[in-house]
């Protein structure tokens, strides 16, 4: 690790990248952070810069013309679109896999490919890139069942059906063309818990982080539509240190090794969302990034340097670095806007941000903007408001007299974030 400071360009706009800028402000060796687009709570942190991430031209020429040092890539789909191989082929240092690794979220039917060829825990699975074969195989299956569309589908690809006629009715749409060019991964139902366990490669060394629990349903008690996450807490009580050193080894390093064999080494976070059934845990899924809402517990626990961590991952150096965690836990509630994950309306006020809330909270802005000097809901997720605490019960109890402080009459949250852990 150098010791000059390095000016930071950190991309995305969520409470996911407000929440790593809250964590990259504290690094010793930051110079500069810039991001883009960024939203109002990370410009508090950040210069913002108004730059189209997909335009990866505009980015270099951004970062050339900003002496950047090193880009922290926050979402998916600019991995998936190689942003990494760009900016690395410019001479620029990025944090993320490159487009071929981040397949791993990109196609649900490379990362099963993997899992086969390695042996990796995970649901039994065919792919289809037709329909008649597809609704043969749920029929020879049986219910329940679970129907993945391949590709980036903001979460909304997954099924789990729990009758033929709703595992048909996926597989129609799929093949209708709603997600792209209609192929599909139709995989074993498993019973278990959910959790997300988060692991850093940088090629060479693999370096555990932490976990994770994010509550997926819109509605409380786990009910209704999914979404892209209505709260989390970290750790995950459920994962203890024997099933993140099983997960880790059985899953996540050879997952590593064979991207490895393929010549494309995987230097990013793995985020593995994982079901801990009776036969140890499993995989279900990769994502190529970090996750969101659970990038701001786990930044509320962070105690080492951001900055170094993803450095090191870049630089292929994580053997000499450690992540140290507080043990206490952090919870993180969502506000939504009302409607959300279905249609929302944007520009109402919210009020109430600019208070000095409880030591030990954070409100996190996920999609919220400036309306001359009001915050404004822009967006599905708008608020993220964090708590860290001894307990999860108490970090619950601290969250929600935050949210009830803030002032946002077309805004929802759920009011039971924290229940799993809470009744262990
Ligand atoms: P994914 O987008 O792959 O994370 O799937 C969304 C959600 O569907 C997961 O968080 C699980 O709750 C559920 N799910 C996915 N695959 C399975 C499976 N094989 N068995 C049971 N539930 C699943
Ligand atoms: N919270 C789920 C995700 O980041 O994919």
């Amino acid at each position: 690790m150098q010791n000059e400071s390095t000016n930071v360009l950190l991309l995305g706009s969520g409470g996911r990248e407000h929440a790593l800028a809250f964590a990259l402000a504290k690094s010793k060796n930051l110079g500069k952070l810039y991001a883009a687009p960024g939203n109002p709570g990370i410009g508090k942190l950040a210069e913002l810069a108004a730059l189209k991430i997909s335009d990866h031209a505009a980015v270099i020429a951004f970062c050339k013309a900003h002496d950047i040092g090193f880009v922290v890539v926050g979402p998916e789909a600019p991995l998936v679109a190689g942003l990494v191989d760009d900016l690395n082929a410019a001479g620029i240092l990025a944090f993320g896999p490159s487009k071929f690794a981040a397949q791993l979220e990109g196609s649900k039917g490379f990362t099963k490919d993997i899992c086969a060829k390695y042996n990796i825990p995970t649901a039994a699975y065919q792919r289809f890139k037709a329909l008649a074969p597809a609704i043969a195989y749920v029929r020879k299956m049986g219910a329940p069942i679970v129907v993945k569309a391949d590709g980036l589908a903001a979460g909304k690809g997954v099924t789990v059906a729990s009758t033929l006629t709703e595992a048909e009715q996926a597989l129609a749409d799929i093949f209708s063309g709603r997600f792209g060019e209609g192929e599909c991964v139709v995989e074993e139902f498993l019973e278990g818990e959910e959790a997300s366990f988060f692991v850093l490669s940088d090629g060479f060394n693999l370096l555990a982080l932490t976990t994770a629990q994010d509550h997926k349903r819109v509605g409380e008690g786990d009910t209704g539509p999914n979404t892209g996450g209505m709260g989390a807490y970290s750790p995950a009580p459920c994962m203890t240190q024997a099933l993140c050193d099983e997960a880790l080894e059985t899953i996540v390093r050879p997952t590593a090794k064979a991207l490895t064999a393929m010549g494309h080494p995987y230097k990013g976070v793995f985020y593995a969302g994982l079901i801990l059934t009776k036969q140890g845990p499993k995989l279900i899924e990769y994502n190529a990034r970090f996750g969101d809402p659970e990038t701001q517990v786990m930044m509320m626990r962070l105690e080492s340097d951001l900055l170094e961590l993803l450095m090191a991952t870049a630089t292929g150096t994580l053997k000499n670095v450690q992540a140290k965690w507080r043990d206490e836990p952090a919870l993180t509630v969502v506000v939504a806007a009302k409607g959300y994950p279905g249609e929302i309306e944007k520009g109402s006020h919210i009020n109430g941000l600019n208070q000095e809330f409880e030591n030990g909270v954070e409100v996190f802005h996920a999609g919220t903007a400036l309306d001359g000097e009001f915050i404004v809901a822009n967006g599905g997720r708008v608020l993220n408001v964090t708590a860290l605490s001894a307990t999860v019960k108490d970090a619950q109890k601290k969250a929600y007299a935050a949210v009830d402080l803030i002032n946002w009459k077309d805004g929802f949250c759920r009011r039971d974030i924290g229940w799993r852990a809470i009744q262990k």
